[in-house]
């Protein structure tokens, strides 16, 4: 005996299948938003307490980075200016402008400001700035066209993917050691190549081999196990 109508197999078929569809949609578009600027921040402005623009202090005053990211070089954190390196020219410029005030009512204070972090990774992963510093990873690479960002915002979507991105081969991206802090570093080409070791270089993956043998990279598996990052 046929208790459902036959019609009934095909809604059926068509709900089931609905169903997965509905699902699978459903996941996509989570990971849709997990990779969204919603999420991660990626090219947001976060309010700070003084409006610091990199585009004039390092592009306008040729300011280094290292002036202000004192420890970029040799520890795990770039480190953010003190005040006081803010007062050792704004004590005699722009010394009465509005938009300082938070700057000086600081240095009167003795009251740090406070910086809204831009770039963060969550705690359960371990990042270090010197070392890939120390390997030719430049600046710009991670962090984007900062010399020219009147606000500063976040570059990459620093996700998991996209370290793996770089770590599972890194040749795409090394450059001289002398060029990490160089924020116009235009990278070889046939004609303007890049000299390392009285070699010339003319294309990106033939620089970074070499870079990467001279800066002694451990294996990609090395760099690429899940440990090296959740430690
Ligand atoms: C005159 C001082 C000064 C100089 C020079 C300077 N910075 Fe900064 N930088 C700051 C201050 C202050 C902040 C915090 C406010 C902000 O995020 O804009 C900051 C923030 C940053 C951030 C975001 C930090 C975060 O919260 O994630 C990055 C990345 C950065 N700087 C990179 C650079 C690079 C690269 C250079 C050189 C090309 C440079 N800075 C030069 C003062 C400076
Ligand atoms: C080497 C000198 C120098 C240092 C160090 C310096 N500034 Fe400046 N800053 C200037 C000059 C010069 C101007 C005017 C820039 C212009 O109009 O082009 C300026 C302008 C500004 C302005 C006005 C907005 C703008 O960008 O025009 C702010 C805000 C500011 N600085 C904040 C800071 C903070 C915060 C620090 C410390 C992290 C700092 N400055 C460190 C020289 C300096
Ligand atoms: C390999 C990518 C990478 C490179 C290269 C890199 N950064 Fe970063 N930077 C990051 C990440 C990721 C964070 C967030 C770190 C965290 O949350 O622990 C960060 C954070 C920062 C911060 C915030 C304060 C801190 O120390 O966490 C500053 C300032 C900064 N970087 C400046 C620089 C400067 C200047 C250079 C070049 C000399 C540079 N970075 C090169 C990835 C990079
Ligand atoms: C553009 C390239 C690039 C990006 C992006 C990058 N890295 Fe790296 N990373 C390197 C290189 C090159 C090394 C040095 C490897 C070596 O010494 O063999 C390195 C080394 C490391 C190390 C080893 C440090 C140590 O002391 O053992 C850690 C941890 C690390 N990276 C974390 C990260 C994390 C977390 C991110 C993403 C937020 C990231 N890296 C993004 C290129 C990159
Ligand atoms: C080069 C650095 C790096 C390596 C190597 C790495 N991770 Fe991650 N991992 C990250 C970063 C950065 C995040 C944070 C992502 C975010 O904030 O969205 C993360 C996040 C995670 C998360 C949290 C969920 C998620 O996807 O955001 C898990 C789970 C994880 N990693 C597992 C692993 C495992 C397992 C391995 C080895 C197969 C591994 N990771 C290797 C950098 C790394």
């Amino acid at each position: 005996m046929q208790i459902f109508h036959r019609s009934t197999n095909t809604i059926s078929r068509a709900t089931i299948f609905g169903a997965v569809f509905v699902v699978a949609f459903v996941f996509w578009a989570m990971a849709q938003i997990q990779r969204s600027p919603y999420v991660t921040y990626e090219g947001v402005v976060k309010p700070q307490p003084a409006p610091f623009s990199h585009q004039h202090h390092v592009t306008g005053l040729g300011i280094d980075c290292r002036y202000c990211h004192t420890s970029v070089e040799n520890s795990k954190f770039a480190g953010i200016p003190p005040t006081k390196t803010c007062m050792n020219c704004h004590s005699q410029i722009w010394t009465n402008a509005a938009l300082l005030e938070p700057v000086r009512e600081s240095f009167r204070t003795d009251k740090s400001l406070q910086w809204t972090r831009v770039n963060q990774l969550p705690d359960y992963v371990f990042f270090d700035h010197s070392i890939h510093i120390n390997k030719g990873v430049g600046c710009n690479t991670c962090h984007g066209p900062i010399d020219r960002m009147p606000l500063t915002y976040q570059h990459a979507s620093l996700q998991m993917e996209w370290c793996l991105d770089c770590h599972r081969a890194p040749e795409k991206y090394l450059r001289p050691r002398d060029q990490v802090f160089d924020m116009q570093y235009p990278g070889p080409t046939p004609e303007d190549p890049v000299v390392v070791d009285g070699k010339s270089f003319t294309d990106q993956l033939s620089l970074g081999a070499a870079l990467k043998n001279k800066y002694k990279l451990r294996t990609t598996a090395d760099i690429t196990s899940c440990s090296t990052c959740h430690r």
